[in-house]
């Protein structure tokens, strides 16, 4: 496996790489990886087969964290991350420093002004922009033929296809299934952040998540009966705070108020338990 601080040893691995060709599938992440980032890992690699290449990179984007979020306290076990890059058979590992990805006076950013404005992009303006804008220059670095994102951030998902589809990317975007310990919590690196009695009542929000796509398939098709049984499945969670709880059309987050049969919903959450913001989603059809 190579790896690689700099853009310039990047750009001369990856011109090489065009001419013995196979895909070059890419997993943008900002380390701190669990068995959720192993999996998209995973899924590139088994796109990218034997002659293609398998991307992973690790940078801790300051440009989507808010002024009174955890940029400096974001975890960076840099040793764990580069032995599971092995282990899972990446080709490269690119970790810029931000120096090397952000110019001193850098004036230009990507913007998405729609599906971003809701949501998580309500608490933390801004987030999707950087997300963008970091995303954008990856893609200009490493000029991957597919990259690979996981459900579980789906409106970030969202928001990535979204600005491939407008700015003409040559990137297929691949979606992977959220990666779920056994009771059900949707793998983050902020678990690890939650007390032990927080830990224990976190797998509600997806039960609560469960019951909501339960009671759709039963042939409740009331976006707002849903709604009102989902937020306050999750307020009776001791302890915890509901940011958001919102059934929307998957792809242009817009709000319903029916479920319509054929097309697909999502319900997506965020709760506060103590200090740490979960966030979840699942997919509501009837
Ligand atoms: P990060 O939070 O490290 O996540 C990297 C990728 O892993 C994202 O596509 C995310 O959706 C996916 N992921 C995280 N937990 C997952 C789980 N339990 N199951 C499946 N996929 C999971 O998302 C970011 O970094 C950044 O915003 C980034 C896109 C790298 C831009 O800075």
């Amino acid at each position: 496996m190579k790896t690689a601080a700099r853009i310039g040893p990047v750009t001369r691995w990856r011109n090489k790489v065009e001419v013995i060709n196979g895909p070059i599938v890419f997993v943008p992440t900002m380390g701190a990886l669990h068995e959720g980032h192993a999996a998209l890992i995973r899924r590139a690699r088994r796109m990218a087969g034997i002659k293609g290449s398998v991307v992973v990179s690790i940078f801790v984007n300051p440009t989507q964290f808010g002024p009174k979020e955890d940029l400096a306290k974001y975890p960076r076990p840099f040793a764990q991350d580069l032995a599971l890059c092995k282990r899972e058979g990446v080709d490269l590992l690119f970790y810029p420093a931000p120096e090397e990805m952000y110019e001193g006076d850098s004036s230009v950013k990507v913007c998405e002004s729609s599906l971003s404005a809701g949501l998580c992009g309500a608490s933390r303006p801004h987030h999707f922009d950087g997300v963008c804008t970091v995303v954008a220059m990856l893609f200009n670095i490493i000029r991957p033929d597919a990259a690979v994102f996981g459900e579980k951030d789906w409106q970030q998902l969202a928001v990535i296809r979204r600005m491939v589809r407008d700015l003409k990317m040559p990137v297929k975007i691949i979606s992977h299934a959220t990666v779920r310990e056994e009771d059900g919590l949707a793998l983050s690196s902020r678990n690890r952040l939650l007390t032990s009695s927080a830990r224990l009542l976190a797998p509600r929000i997806y039960q609560a998540l469960l019951a909501c796509s339960m009671e759709a398939e039963a042939g409740e098709s009331s976006v707002a009966r849903l709604r009102c049984r989902l937020i306050s499945d999750l307020a009776g969670i001791p302890g915890a705070s509901v940011d958001y709880a919102e059934i929307v059309d998957e792809s242009t987050l817009l709000p319903l108020k029916q479920l319509i049969s054929g097309s697909t919903s999502r319900a997506l959450v965020a709760v506060k338990l103590g200090a740490v913001r979960l966030i979840d989603n699942l997919v509501i059809s009837r």
